[in-house]
């Protein structure tokens, strides 16, 4: 961006060079121009002057008048002489040509009727030279004005020759004082001639050797300038300008029009090489270009020093973020710089530092966990094996059970059924014969063994059902007075000899139904009613069975209520584990197996219902026990 600014003032700066040199330019020639028609104008004017002074004389009654001498017409030029300070000399000449007086005193006599100016004058002209010409007998160059002398009857007697040397025009040009160009260094370099219309150097400012030769190069300059505007360069009107073979040209002709004065052809060359005038110019501009172009070079390369510094630590920054970004914590991020960037690199570095310590924390702790699931893993393996084995050793304690069980049922069950069926007809007589006394209560004895040994077979073979979750409900639906009627029908037989007042007080409606097996559930009334009557006192026994809805009626509840021994508070939790008896005096009396309200348990909990003591019970005991409704 910088260097393109610096290119473009560059660029733009050289344009505005240019310009100036075209203005200086322009500004010279007008210079020029002014100077050159301010010379010419003098040189016409002291032409003129010249013109004037001959035409004076000529018209001069003094110098025709027959009544004076010679000597008294000579002594009148040569005041007129003094007084004019331009001539060399003043000359009269006769008719004939011959030179009849002179100031000078100079080859008087002498025949110059073949000259121009003699000539031109007796046609009754006003003449003078636009050629200097060499005056041998004054030994200088000089321009001659002639003009005739008319007698009274105005005929041309004579003629009056003044010569004007060349130096008298010198003289114009250093009046006017060529050092006094504003422009710097032209005024020593400003090459004036002053020339003929044929190439003849009249005057020049350099080269005094040139004056009066034909010089070639101009007689070019006049040829070209006539090719080129097909016009002569004579012509008074116009002044010409050109840049030719590296010089600027300024051409003025002499002018016309003053009084009768006509002009001599010449015109004025004033030359300045371009080398002069722009040759510093153009050094300033290459200076200019040169400390530009270098300035221009040291900012590129200070720019891109600077870029370097900014942009190198970004770069490197930026890599070692990448790298972080990546995961790599271990590679430090070392840039040295005073600035923002340096500051930004020493937030990264120690950023970079508590990721790396974060980083290691965790990957040690990362290590231990691993090497503490890996002995937690270890440990699991080694318990799952254990456990693996255990499952094993349970399994075939299962199996083991399993095959008791079914020699229990199978071994034991099976004598038991003839035993029992002999028995029964033995007792019965009729077709076994008559028994006596002493062999029926005998019978009877075996008989009630066997029933007993059928109901504790029958008891171990349902806790075995109910601990492996094998035992089997099926359920109906069973209206609740029919279930509690059937109930209390079996009652007799369980009660036996003892006196005991049996209350049913069924708190429901008649048609109340529940889903159950009514056999087990009937097996569960069996079992409290028999420990109830058990230990019930022998008279006075009081047993009542409760039905009602409890649980906004989502629930039946059953309750067997006794005035018996009732139970230690300290004992009731264990009642419900199998072959648990509380230790009594009554236990010899109660007999039993510790199976019963086990068995009911399950019983009540397959059916979704709860069974309970009720501790604030104080009568007895009192057992309750809740089926779904
Ligand atoms: N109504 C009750 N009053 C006092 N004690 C009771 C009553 N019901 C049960 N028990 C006590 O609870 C114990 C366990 O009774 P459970 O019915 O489970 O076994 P069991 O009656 O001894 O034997 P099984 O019922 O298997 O023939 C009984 O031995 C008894 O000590
Ligand atoms: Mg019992």
């Amino acid at each position: 961006m910088i260097p393109l600014m610096s290119f473009s003032i560059l660029i733009v700066s050289y344009v505005g060079f240019q310009n100036f040199a075209a203005t200086i330019q322009t500004q010279l020639i007008n210079e020029l121009k002014a100077m050159a028609s301010h010379i010419m104008d003098r040189l016409s004017y002291q032409m003129f002057e010249r013109v004037a002074d001959i035409q004076f004389l000529s018209a001069s009654n003094i110098l025709v008048n027959p009544n004076l001498t010679k000597s008294e017409k000579m002594d009148y030029l040569r005041s007129m002489e003094r007084s004019f300070k331009s001539y060399s000399s003043i000359s009269l000449y006769d008719k004939e040509g011959i030179k009849i007086g002179d100031t000078r005193s100079i080859l008087l006599g002498e025949n110059e009727s073949q000259k121009t100016f003699f000539n031109e004058a007796m046609k009754g002209k006003v003449y003078y030279d636009t050629i200097p010409i060499l005056s041998e007998s004054l030994g200088q160059y000089v321009i001659h004005f002639a003009a005739p002398l008319y007698n009274e009857s105005n005929d041309i007697e004579g003629v009056v020759v003044t010569r004007q040397p060349l130096n008298k025009i010198n003289d114009v040009f250093k009046e006017i004082g060529l050092q006094d160009t504003q422009i710097d260094s032209v005024g020593s370099n400003l090459k004036l001639d002053l020339i003929s219309d044929n190439g003849t150097v009249i005057y020049s400012n350099y080269d005094r050797k040139s004056i009066l030769q034909i010089l070639p190069g101009f007689q070019e300059l006049i040829s070209i300038n006539d090719q080129q505007n097909n016009r002569s360069i004579l012509n008074p009107a116009s002044a010409e300008t050109r840049i030719y073979n590296d010089e600027i040209i300024v051409s003025v002709p002499q002018g016309t029009g003053h009084l009768d004065y006509t002009g001599s052809n010449w015109f004025l060359l004033l030359r300045v090489n371009t080398d002069v005038v722009f040759g510093n110019l153009q050094k300033t501009v290459d200076h200019f270009l040169i400390v530009s172009g270098i300035i221009l070079v040291i900012s590129i390369i200070l720019i891109l020093f600077i870029a370097r510094t900014f942009s190198l630590p970004i770069t490197k920054l930026m890599k070692k973020v990448i790298e972080i970004g990546k995961g790599n914590y271990d590679s430090r991020i070392d840039i040295k710089s005073s600035d923002e960037v340096g500051e930004l690199a020493s937030h990264f570095e120690s950023m970079r530092q508590s990721v790396n310590q974060m980083n290691q924390t965790l990957n040690k702790r990362v290590i231990e966990r691993t090497l503490e699931l890996e002995k937690a893993n270890e440990e699991l393996r080694l318990n799952d094996e254990y456990l693996g084995k255990i499952n094993k050793e349970l399994v075939s304690a299962g199996k083991a059970k399993e095959e008791f069980m079914s020699m229990v049922s199978h071994e034991l069950k099976t004598p038991l059924v003839p035993a029992k069926g002999y028995v029964e007809l033995l007792l019965k007589q009729k077709k076994t014969g008559e028994l006596n006394e002493k062999q029926k209560k005998y019978a009877s004895i075996v008989y009630r063994n066997i029933i007993k040994l059928e109901v504790l077979v029958n008891d171990v073979l349902d806790g075995y059902k109910i601990e492996m979750g094998r035992l089997k409900i099926q359920k109906n639906l069973v209206n609740v007075r029919d279930l509690m009627s059937s109930v209390v029908s079996d009652l007799p037989s369980l009660i036996g000899e003892k006196q005991i007042i049996i209350k049913v007080d069924s708190k429901i409606k008649e048609e109340t139904a529940i889903m159950c097996d009514q056999r087990r559930i009937e097996q569960v009334f069996a079992n409290l009613i028999k420990n109830s009557i058990d230990f019930v006192p022998e008279i006075n026994g009081k047993i009542t069975i409760v039905a009602e809805l409890i649980q906004n009626e989502t629930m039946v509840q059953f309750s067997i209520e006794d005035n018996g021994t009732g139970i230690p508070a300290d004992k009731m939790n264990k009642l419900f584990h199998k072959f648990y008896q509380i230790d009594t005096s009554l236990i010899r009396k109660h007999g039993g197996s510790g199976l019963g309200l086990a068995i009911s348990k399950g019983i009540v909990e397959a059916h979704g219902g709860k069974i309970w003591i009720d501790k604030e019970y104080r009568e007895g005991a009192a057992f309750r026990f809740t089926i779904p409704f």
